[in-house]
């Protein structure tokens, strides 16, 4: 195998010889992001309130509510990674998380209340999560790698939230909700 990938390359023969300084242009990309996240968490806190209406499984409603605590909470962790690097927070609308709420609510309005829609809303939800920790550890390391100390642990630890509720998500989906789903009949 023929060891040509950019990674290899960037170890011999340096980081700079390969890709020349850009380290303004990542810090421009980190912050995108990072507005795009103010935007997502913010949209979430309008959008989780709606889907907690039509979850049935009392195991499923608390899991979902802390998750909103800690979203409502992650609103000010992203305004204090902004004020970190001396920055005002702003929010910049996320088109990919807009169409994820989207599709979480059609797949409510087409599942019969009840354990089906339960695993929808677990589904729908995890795809947001899923979204949120792929974004957040993107930030985390682009952080580390700007020297964004702060920032990064901050990051870190909104990574983490996001982390264990999916978790949770896949245990509740596991442990009673698919299984429940699965001996619903038409
Ligand atoms: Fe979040
Ligand atoms: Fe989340």
């Amino acid at each position: 195998m023929k060891m040509t990938s950019n990674k290899t390359a960037g170890k011999t023969q340096g980081h700079s010889e390969v890709y020349g300084t850009e380290e303004s242009k990542l810090m421009e990309l980190f912050e995108e992001q990072l507005k795009d996240m103010y935007w997502v968490e913010k949209a979430l806190v309008k959008a989780i309130p709606k889907i907690l209406k039509n979850v049935s499984s009392e195991e499923l409603v608390d899991v979902i509510q802390d998750h909103l605590d800690e979203t409502e909470s992650e609103v000010g962790k992203v305004e204090r990674v902004f004020q970190s690097f001396g920055k005002k927070a702003v929010a910049t609308k996320c088109d990919a998380m807009e169409g994820l709420i989207k599709e979480a609510e059609e797949l409510m309005k087409s599942s019969d209340k009840g354990a089906m829609r339960d695993a929808a809303i677990i589904a729908a939800i995890q795809k947001i999560e899923h979204y949120e920790i792929a974004t957040y550890g993107t930030l985390r390391s682009f952080a580390r790698t700007l020297g964004l100390t702060e920032a990064a642990s901050l990051l870190e630890g909104i990574l983490k939230e996001e982390k264990d509720a999916d978790e949770k998500l896949t245990e509740i989906a596991v442990s009673t909700v698919n299984v429940s789903a699965m001996s619903e009949v038409e």
